[in-house]
């Protein structure tokens, strides 16, 4: 008896395709399943209801070779073997881009042997070992895809018995340019490499103050299961209850099976709104001043920044104190944010063929990188300003050209840092007294220097010029006034910068 044989012998002659578009959990199919439900059973999805009767074996046994991978039950359907129990990840991932990862191959007209293992069911991104399983074992179609067991392993032992906990097919989300398992071993080498620019990133960087990312306070934000955590995402995976830090990997970004974001992101990059922003869920720490004296600068405060609210100490009697200063880069001009600029789109030839061009969105995060020969970003690179792209701002529409883009930046950082320069040299004449971050007293120099510190970032001067430079003559303004100190000679408190360059 194979086991296919057994499992149907066991539990079902009949299967209940239910596959409406809604949350039903894998224990109730599997319950109604090993209850032995006969022929009718009456799905209430949160869109259709209906009754579905099909009989029809789960899965073909699989060829041999294949390793426990069981691959499609319904290849017409797209509905992989495991998409029968759980038809709340089911009815998303079929919506993928992984879904169709079969079909972009056959019709990019380029497709090789080489190409297949990354665009099916193979030991790519899964436990196995680096032996041909799956599609490359047996070029069975019922392999095609970028499927469940792509990411989770072979799902045999699995479904023969659902129950046991050991042998759940538990995802891996690390990556690693080392690692055998992840997003990694498929989105790096062949096109491009998402995965190595992700790994020169501060997201990635394996090096980069690892010691927050598990601290308490910290790891929402500088650790990966911390931020998951702190989003409700209570999935399982290989990671989720060791202590091992790791940083903001692919899936705390991407949700593995929801496609309702572009991108397969787990939040909007095109939401204005700070609390729904998947940016700025992180780059949100302290845009404004502790209450109580503290006398902590800026932490991330990229987001209120950007969108123009809840950041920056306001000086008494502050121009713009029932305004709200928005730069372009935050408005409608600008529908993707932070990722407009931080995840540049541009072209590159198949690394591995030389033979066609594909369209990607850098992770290195950075909007104005180096570039090679190639006019590939290098985010290791060094290289004067002059040597920057700045394609993204030309590219997305906004800058009529790179050129443009580069010289409006140099104006306005030029412009910010000369505040700065004055801010700081008067606040260096202000007593020390006012300083006193362990008073309750909350002083004019303080808030002035917060907005020092706010300047200081020098993206403060992209993110929103307008507001930082009106924060930074305020506060000139008002440390003069308050300590009596002399008129500036260099700087002119006019605000220059034009909210709309
Ligand atoms: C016969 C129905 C059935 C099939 C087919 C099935 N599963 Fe499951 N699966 C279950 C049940 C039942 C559980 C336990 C759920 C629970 O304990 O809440 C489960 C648990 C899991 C879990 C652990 C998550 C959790 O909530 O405990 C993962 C991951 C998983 N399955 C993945 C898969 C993958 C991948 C496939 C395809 C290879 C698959 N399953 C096929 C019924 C099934
Ligand atoms: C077996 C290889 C493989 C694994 C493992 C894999 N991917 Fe993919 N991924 C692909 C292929 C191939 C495509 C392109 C599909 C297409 O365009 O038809 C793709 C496309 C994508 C896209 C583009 C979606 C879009 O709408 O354009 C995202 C995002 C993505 N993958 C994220 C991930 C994440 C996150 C993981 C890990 C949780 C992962 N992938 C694991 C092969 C893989
Ligand atoms: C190492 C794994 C891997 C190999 C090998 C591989 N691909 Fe892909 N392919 C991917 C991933 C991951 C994506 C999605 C992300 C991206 O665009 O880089 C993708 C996307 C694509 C796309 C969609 C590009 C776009 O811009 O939407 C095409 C077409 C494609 N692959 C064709 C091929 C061909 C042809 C080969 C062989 C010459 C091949 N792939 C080999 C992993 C691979
Ligand atoms: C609400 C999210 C959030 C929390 C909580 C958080 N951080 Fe951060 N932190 C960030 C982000 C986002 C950055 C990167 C932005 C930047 O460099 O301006 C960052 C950057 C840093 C940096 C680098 C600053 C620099 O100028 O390069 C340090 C150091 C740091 N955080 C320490 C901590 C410590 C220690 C804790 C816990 C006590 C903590 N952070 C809590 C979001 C957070
Ligand atoms: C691109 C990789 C990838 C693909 C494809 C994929 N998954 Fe997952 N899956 C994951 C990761 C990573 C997690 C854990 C993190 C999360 O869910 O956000 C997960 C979690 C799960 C869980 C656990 C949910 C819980 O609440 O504990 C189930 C069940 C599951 N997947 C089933 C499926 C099924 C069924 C399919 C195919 C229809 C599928 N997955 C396709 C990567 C993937
Ligand atoms: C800090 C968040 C973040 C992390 C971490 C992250 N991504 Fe992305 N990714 C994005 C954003 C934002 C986009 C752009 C989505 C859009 O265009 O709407 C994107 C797009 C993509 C795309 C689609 C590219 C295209 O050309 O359309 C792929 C594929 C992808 N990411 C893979 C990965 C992989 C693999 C990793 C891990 C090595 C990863 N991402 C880590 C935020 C992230
Ligand atoms: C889970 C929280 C989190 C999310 C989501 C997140 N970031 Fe970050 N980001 C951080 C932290 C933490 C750091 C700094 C880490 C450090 O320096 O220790 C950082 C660093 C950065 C840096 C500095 C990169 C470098 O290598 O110099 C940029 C740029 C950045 N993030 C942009 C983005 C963008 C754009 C998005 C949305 C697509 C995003 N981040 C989403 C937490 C996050
Ligand atoms: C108009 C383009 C643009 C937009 C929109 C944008 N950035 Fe930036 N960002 C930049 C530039 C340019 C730099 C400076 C990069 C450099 O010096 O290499 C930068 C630098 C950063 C840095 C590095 C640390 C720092 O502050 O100096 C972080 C973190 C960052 N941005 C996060 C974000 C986040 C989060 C968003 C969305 C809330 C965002 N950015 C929106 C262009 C942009």
């Amino acid at each position: 008896m194979t086991e296919g044989d057994r499992f149907r012998d066991k539990m079902i002659r009949i299967w209940s395709r239910a596959r409406a578009r809604s949350r039903w959990g894998p224990v109730w199919a599997y319950r109604a399943l090993a209850a032995g439900v006969f022929g009718m059973v009456l799905v209430v999805g949160c869109v259709d209801e209906r009754e579905v009767f099909l009989p029809f074996p789960l899965y073909e046994d699989p060829p041999s070779g294949a390793a426990g991978f069981l691959g499609y039950s319904d290849q017409d359907q797209k509905l992989p073997v495991c998409g029968n129990c759980h038809v709340g990840q089911q009815a998303e991932w079929e919506q993928t881009a992984h879904a169709g990862a079969w079909a972009t191959l056959e019709e990019s007209g380029h497709s090789q042997t080489f190409c297949e293992g990354c665009h099916t069911i193979s030991e790519n991104g899964n436990v196995t070992a680096d032996m041909a399983v799956g599609w490359t074992a047996t070029s069975d179609p019922r392999y095609q895809d970028v499927q469940c067991e792509s990411c989770h392993g072979p799902g045999l032992e699995h479904v023969l018995n659902p129950d046991n906990n050991v042998t759940k097919p538990i995802p891996s989300i690390l990556v690693g340019t080392e690692l055998t398992n992840g997003c990694g071993e498929c989105h790096q080498g062949a096109h491009h490499g998402f995965v190595d620019e992700w790994a020169q990133s501060r997201h990635g960087d394996a090096a980069n103050r690892p010691q927050y990312r598990e601290r308490e306070g910290c790891r929402s934000c500088h650790g990966g299961r911390g931020a998951l955590e702190a989003w409700g995402i209570d999935a399982e995976y290989v990671e989720k209850d060791s202590t091992e830090p790791f940083g903001i990997v692919c899936a705390v970004c991407h949700d593995p099976h929801d496609p309702a974001n572009s991108g397969q992101l787990r939040f909007p990059v095109d939401d204005p709104d700070i609390e729904t922003n998947l940016c700025m869920k992180c780059h949100q720490r302290r845009a404004v001043p502790d209450p109580g004296g503290s006398s902590r600068g800026p932490h991330s405060p990229q987001g209120p920044l950007l969108i123009g609210e809840g950041v920056g100490w306001q000086p008494p009697n502050f121009q713009y104190a029932n305004t709200r200063i928005l730069g372009t880069h935050g408005t409608e001009a600008n529908q993707r944010l932070c990722a407009t600029c931080h995840l540049n789109a541009y072209e590159v030839t198949d690394a591995a063929t030389g033979d066609f061009l594909l369209s990607v969105k850098g992770h290195s995060f950075k909007p104005i990188p180096c570039v090679d020969a190639e006019g590939i970003p290098d985010a290791t690179a060094d290289c004067t300003l002059q040597e920057r792209t700045f394609a993204s701002c030309s590219t997305s529409g906004c800058h009529g050209s790179e050129d443009a883009a580069r010289s409006a930046y140099i104006v306005a950082t030029d412009r910010i840092a000369d505040l700065v320069t004055e801010l700081n040299a008067l606040l260096e004449q202000v007593p020390a007294s006012a300083f006193n971050s362990d008073d309750e007293v909350f002083t004019v120099a303080e808030g002035a220097d917060f907005n020092a510190g706010l300047g200081e970032i020098t993206s403060s001067a992209v993110h929103n010029p307008f507001l930082t430079e009106a924060l930074l003559t305020a506060s000139i303004q008002a440390v003069r006034d308050e300590y009596g100190l002399p008129a500036a000679t260099n700087v002119t408190l006019l605000n220059l910068l034009d909210p709309e360059g």
